[in-house]
This record gives C-alpha cells, structure tokens and sequence, in this order.
C-alpha cells in the first residue's frame, strides 16, 4: 500500500532563523549517539574495502528534519573519514525526510545559508537530499556505509486508529494501544529491512529512538507526564472553545514506548533479516535532561518562573503544532485556528509556571544493528 503523509509528522518553524526547535524540544539528542557512531564508522572503514578513493563512502540520516541536529556530527564523520581515507575520499552524504518536511531550509542548513557554516564542502563531497519514507527502501541495494536516524522512528508510517477519548498514546484505551503498537511493530521491521538493503555489507545501523527504559519511564516535558498535555485540549472542548469532533481528529500518531524487546523482536524470526545478515550489535536506554540554565535553578522567582514555562512552551510547540492544527475544522479561519493554538500555549504555559520545579526529560533507546559480511 502506498505510504500516506499526514501533517503531524510537520516539524512548526518559528519565525526566527536562529531559534533551533529541534534544540527546544531535545537538546540535539541524536549527539547522545556520537562515540558510538564515530566508533562503528571507523570499524566500518577498516572492514570493509572502502579504501578506494573513486569508490564513495556513503552516510544517511534519516528523519533529519531541517537537518540543524545533525549537522556537526555529520561534519565530524567527514573529518574522521578524511583522517582514515584521505582528502580525495568521495563522500555521500543523504538528508531523508518525509516529503512533506520543508527542504527548502534544510536546503539552506546543509549550504550555511541559515547557520554560520553548513556541511563541510569539498568538492568531492556530495550532499543528496532524498524526500522519501524512510520505511521505504530509499537508496540502492549495497550502498551505503552508515545509516543514522535521531527521534524519528516513533512517528508511525500512517495512522492506524483515531483515540477516541484522547490525544496521546497514554491516553488510548488498550484496544486503541494495541493496535498502535502493531502499526509500531510492522514499521520498526520495515525500517530495519529497508537499511538493511541499502547497507554494504560491513555497514551499520545507529538509531536513537523514543522509549521507555528499563524502569518503565516515558518522556515528560511537565509535571505528571505529557498525557496530561492532552488534558489541556480536553479542557478546551469542556469549555466549547473547540469541538469534540475537533478535538476526535487531534491523535498523535506515535509510538514512543517501545522497550527494548520491542527493538529486538525483527531479528531472526524473518527470512529476510536473516537473508540480509543484520545482527543486533547493541541496545541501550538513556535518559536526557533538557539542557537550558532556567531548568537547573531551584526556587525560581517569578521571572524565572516565567522563562522556565516559556522553555517548556518551546520544547511542546515544533511537534504538536500541526497535531493541533491538522483537527480544527477547516471552516475556521486561519486567525482563528491561530488564536485557538495560542489559547492552548497559553494553557500549558500556565501549567508550567505552577509546576516550575520540574526538570523535563526524554528517553531513548540507542539501537545498533550490524549488516554482517556474507
Ligand atoms: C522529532 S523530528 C527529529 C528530527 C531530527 N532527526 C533531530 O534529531 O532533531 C522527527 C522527524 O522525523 C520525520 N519523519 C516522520 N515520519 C517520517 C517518515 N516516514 N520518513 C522520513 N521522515 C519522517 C519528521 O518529518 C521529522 O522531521
């Protein structure tokens, strides 16, 4: 079947060039995954035949958004391939996004348009931009070096179910749950199976991905967990500022409490996992505090208080702008839809300001798949 775009898989951009969303909402967490990734591109050099100049080295982020996350991390794989290959090394580097993120600034990202400097630019490295799902096979078979992907993955390839009584997963009964984590199951193994094409042999897998860990922990950027960021939209259909069908068609399509046996349940009970030599090298849970000085201050003032809820305004709106958005009616205007989200901000800023002791934080799992040599 055909892969269906839905807005809420939407990154919002604030008006401001400078102001880095994906910083807001998890501190670059993809960097969690740095050694690691230095580490496996280094062993994936040295094992594999890739020591031929005209022959090119390819890395892939996937899910890359308007790429500002991954950008120095990637531009420290090319001085680590530099270092082991030499100068004249052909590097490839592919940005994949869904189509409907906005290229245009990643475009500008990966050129330093945007910021101070963008990917390193030599003129033998080439920078590809490939809209696609990433569920998809989107590169040739036995081409790649390293595939990476940060935060991404929990965004389900289409939604499955609409939560009838809520917004969030933690709000879904556990027939809705369940068949979420179905759709989570089968895109986990098409993710996997797809770099597992694309992937030389010798070649590595690095994902972080929202979870929980081992203590059964889930994201939360506010006090009481991000179930309660649903409530507050609930709270605006009780007092009629949006509809319930409004409200019906706000679902984020997501799994993010996937464990750690859900990572590892592709593995060998597919033929085509076996057939493509993918081995599970390592799985690990983190937990990452939001990095920012308001959030570290113990009994804030009122100014203080003020900046932590705006913080947390920031770390909530990029994603669940166009979760919004995407279910108020189509009849609303445009300034209307507009006024209604502020409401909502406005909301949860509030929230935050009572509840301003709480440090937000996020859990992943760093996943490490191997496609083994034959
Ligand atoms: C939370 S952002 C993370 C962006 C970036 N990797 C980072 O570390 O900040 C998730 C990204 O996944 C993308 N995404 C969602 N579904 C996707 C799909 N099926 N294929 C490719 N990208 C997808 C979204 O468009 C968005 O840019």
């Amino acid at each position: 079947m055909a892969f269906q775009y839905f807005p809420t898989m939407e990154i919002q951009r604030t008006e401001n060039d400078d102001e880095d969303e994906m910083f807001s909402v998890h501190g670059h967490a993809g960097n969690l995954c740095r050694d690691t990734i230095l580490d496996k591109l280094k062993t994936m050099i040295r094992s594999t035949s890739m020591n031929k100049t005209d022959l090119p080295v390819s890395i892939a982020d996937y899910g890359t958004a308007d790429g500002r996350a991954s950008l120095s991390l990637i531009n420290e794989m090319i001085d680590v391939v530099q270092e082991i290959l030499g100068k004249d090394q052909v590097i490839n580097v592919y940005c994949n996004d869904q189509p409907l993120n906005d290229f245009n600034i990643l475009s500008k990202v990966i050129t330093g348009l945007v910021i101070m400097s963008g990917l390193r630019v030599d003129s033998n490295i080439y920078s590809v931009v490939v809209p696609r799902s990433m569920y998809d096979q989107c590169l040739p078979n036995n081409s790649l070096g390293l595939a990476m992907s940060f935060v991404a993955t929990h965004y389900l390839s289409k939604q499955v179910w609409q939560i009838q009584n809520g917004v969030f997963f933690e709000e879904a009964d556990d027939n809705e749950q369940s068949v979420m984590k179905e759709q989570g199951k089968a895109d986990w193994r098409d993710f996997v199976i797809s770099r597992g094409r694309e992937l030389k042999p010798g070649g590595f897998l690095v994902s972080l991905n929202a979870s929980v860990d081992e203590q059964n922990h889930v994201t939360s950027h506010i006090e009481g967990g991000n179930g309660n960021l649903g409530s507050f939209i609930f709270d605006m259909v009780k007092e009629d500022v949006i509809t319930k069908e409004e409200y019906r068609a706000m679902n984020f399509s997501n799994h993010y409490v996937r464990t750690a046996a859900d990572f590892m349940e592709f593995s060998s009970a597919i033929p085509e996992v076996v057939e493509l030599g993918l081995e599970m090298v390592s799985i690990k849970s983190m937990k990452q505090y939001l990095k920012h000085p308001v959030f570290d201050i113990a009994n804030k003032n009122e100014t203080e208080k003020r900046e932590y809820a705006r913080k947390i305004s920031d770390a909530v709106f990029p994603w669940l702008y166009h979760v919004f958005d995407g279910g108020l009616s189509k009849s609303r205007t445009k300034g209307e839809r507009d006024m209604i989200i502020d409401q909502y901000f406005i909301r949860l800023k509030a929230y935050a300001f009572e509840h301003s002791d709480f440090k937000p934080y996020l859990i992943f799992s760093e996943v490490v798949i191997q496609k083994k040599h034959a």
